[in-house]
C-alpha cells in the first residue's frame, strides 16, 4: 500500500514536471514552423512539408536526369529542412580567359542519376573537357523566410559600410536577374548567393535536383547536354509542375523557424566578445532585420543569422566556379546559425570540425577555446 501511494506521488510529480516543461518552453526547435502561426498558415506549412518530403517518380516528371527524388532526401539533418553531408559536383573550364560552364555538355551542375531507358538517359559524368571541378554541400534551410524578407537596401547598405569601415574584408552583393520578376535582384541563397528568392530557388531546385520543369524553369535539362535524348526520356508535357509544387516548397521554407540557440554560459558570452573583437562578426553579421510583411512571423523581425549574405574573396577557399557576378574566388558568407548540429562544414564539406573550417580561412584560430564554445551555441 505504502509503496503504491509513494509511486503514485512520484508519477504525479513526474507528470507535473513534464507538463511544466512542455508549457514553459513552447519555442520552436529544428524543423518546427514559427510559433503561433494562424491556422491557415499552419496548414500551408504542413502541406508544404508534405510536398517537400514527397518522393517523385517518372510519371510525376522526375528526370530525365536528376540528383534525388525529394527535397528532404538531401535536406534532412537534424530534421526535415536541414542540411546534409551530401555534396554535389559542378564543373567548367576557362575558354578565352573566361569561365565557361560547359552548358553544351550538361554543366555546370552534374545530375548524377538518370531514369533510363537502357543506353539513353544515364546519370551525368564529368566530361574530359572540364578543367575545373567543385563540390557543393547541402546547406540547411531553417529560418530562410526571414532571409528572404531582408530588403535589398539593407544588404547594400552593409556592403557600403564595409567598404568604408573595414575595406580589407569588404563584401559585395551578387546582383542576379531573377526569373520570377525579370529584374535584377540581390542574390542571397546558394553558396555564391546566386539566387534572389525562395520562390526562385524552389523552381531552380525542382528542375536541377529532380528534373521537374515548372513555370519559372520550363525547359528540361538534357542529359550531358544532348538534346536528342529528350525525345526518348522525357515523356511528360512541360511544365511538369503547374506551379503548385514550387509554391508549396516556398511556403514550407518561408514558415520554417530559425534554429534555436543552445545553452548560453559565461564561456559562450566571452566567446561572443572574441568573435566580434577579432573581426569574425564583420562578415558573419550577428543581426539583420526583415521588412514589413503581412505574415506576423516575418514582419519587421530582428534575427541572428551570423551572415551578411554578401560575396567575399576567399582566395584559395574559393571554388573557381562563376555564378552571376560571383567570381571564382568569391563565396557567400556562410550563415552560422544552427552550426552546432552540422556534421560537415565549408562549401565542399571538406571540414568535419569547426576548428578546421575556421583555420581554412586566414588561419585565424587564436583564442580558440571561448570562440569555439560560442560557435557551439549557435
Ligand atoms: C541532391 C541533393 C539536393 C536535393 C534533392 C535538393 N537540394 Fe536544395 N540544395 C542542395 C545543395 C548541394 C545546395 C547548395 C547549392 C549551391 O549553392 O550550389 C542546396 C541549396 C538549397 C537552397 C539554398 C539554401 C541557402 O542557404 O542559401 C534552397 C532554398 C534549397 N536548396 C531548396 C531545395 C528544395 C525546395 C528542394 C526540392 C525541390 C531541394 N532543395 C532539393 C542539395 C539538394
Ligand atoms: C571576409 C569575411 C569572413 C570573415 C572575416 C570570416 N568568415 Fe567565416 N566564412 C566566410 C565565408 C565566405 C565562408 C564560406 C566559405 C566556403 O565557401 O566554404 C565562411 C565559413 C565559415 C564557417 C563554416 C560554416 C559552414 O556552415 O560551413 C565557419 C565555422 C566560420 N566561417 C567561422 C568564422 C570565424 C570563427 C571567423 C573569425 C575568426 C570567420 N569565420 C571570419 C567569410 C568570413
Amino acid at each position: 500500500m505504502k509503496f503504491k501511494t509513494s509511486s503514485l506521488i512520484i508519477s504525479l510529480w513526474l507528470v507535473g514536471i513534464l507538463t511544466w516543461k512542455v508549457t514553459a518552453d513552447n519555442s520552436p526547435t529544428f524543423g518546427d514552423p514559427f510559433a503561433n502561426l494562424t491556422n491557415d498558415l499552419s496548414v500551408r506549412f504542413f502541406d508544404g512539408k508534405d510536398e517537400f518530403t514527397e518522393e517523385e517518380d517518372i510519371s510525376d516528371g522526375l528526370g530525365p536526369v536528376f540528383n534525388d527524388v525529394s527535397c528532404a532526401a538531401c535536406h534532412s539533418n537534424p530534421a526535415v529542412g536541414g542540411d546534409s553531408d551530401i555534396v554535389e559536383t559542378r564543373f567548367g573550364t576557362i575558354t578565352h580567359n573566361q569561365f565557361d560552364p560547359l552548358t553544351q555538355l550538361g554543366g555546370s551542375l552534374i545530375q548524377s542519376q538518370g531514369i533510363g531507358p537502357a543506353n539513353a538517359c544515364f546519370g551525368e559524368t564529368i566530361p574530359t573537357q572540364a578543367t575545373i571541378q567543385a563540390g557543393r554541400k547541402t546547406p540547411p534551410l531553417f529560418g530562410l523566410g526571414l532571409v528572404d524578407n531582408v530588403p535589398d537596401s539593407l544588404l547594400q547598405q552593409i556592403a557600403k559600410n564595409q567598404k568604408q569601415n573595414t575595406p580589407d574584408i569588404a563584401g559585395r552583393p551578387n546582383m542576379v536577374k531573377d526569373p520570377a520578376s525579370g529584374h535584377l535582384a540581390l542574390g542571397r541563397f546558394g553558396w555564391k548567393a546566386q539566387v534572389a528568392t525562395l520562390m526562385t530557388f524552389s523552381g531552380d531546385a525542382y528542375l536541377n535536383e529532380m528534373g521537374i520543369t515548372n513555370p519559372l524553369f520550363p525547359t528540361e535539362n538534357a542529359p550531358q547536354g544532348d538534346a536528342s535524348l529528350l525525345a526518348i526520356c522525357d515523356t511528360v508535357a512541360d511544365p511538369e509542375d503547374d506551379g503548385s509544387g514550387i509554391q508549396a516548397f516556398a511556403d514550407f521554407m518561408s514558415l520554417l523557424a530559425p534554429p534555436p540557440r543552445g545553452p548560453i554560459t559565461q564561456s559562450v558570452l566571452n566567446g561572443e566578445g572574441i568573435f566580434s573583437a577579432i573581426g569574425c562578426a564583420a562578415c558573419h553579421m550577428p543581426t539583420l532585420q526583415t521588412c514589413p510583411n503581412p505574415i506576423k512571423a516575418l514582419d519587421s523581425v530582428t534575427f541572428h543569422p551570423f551572415s551578411d549574405f554578401l560575396l567575399h574573396d576567399m582566395g584559395s577557399l574559393g571554388d573557381r566556379i562563376e555564378q552571376g557576378q560571383a567570381s571564382g574566388t568569391e563565396m557567400r558568407t556562410a550563415p552560422l546559425w544552427g552550426l552546432r548540429v552540422r556534421k560537415s562544414f565549408l562549401h565542399d564539406a571538406r571540414a568535419t570540425k569547426i576548428e578546421d573550417a575556421i583555420l581554412a580561412h586566414d588561419g585565424q584560430g587564436k583564442d580558440k577555446h571561448d570562440l569555439i564554445a560560442f560557435l557551439n551555441s549557435l
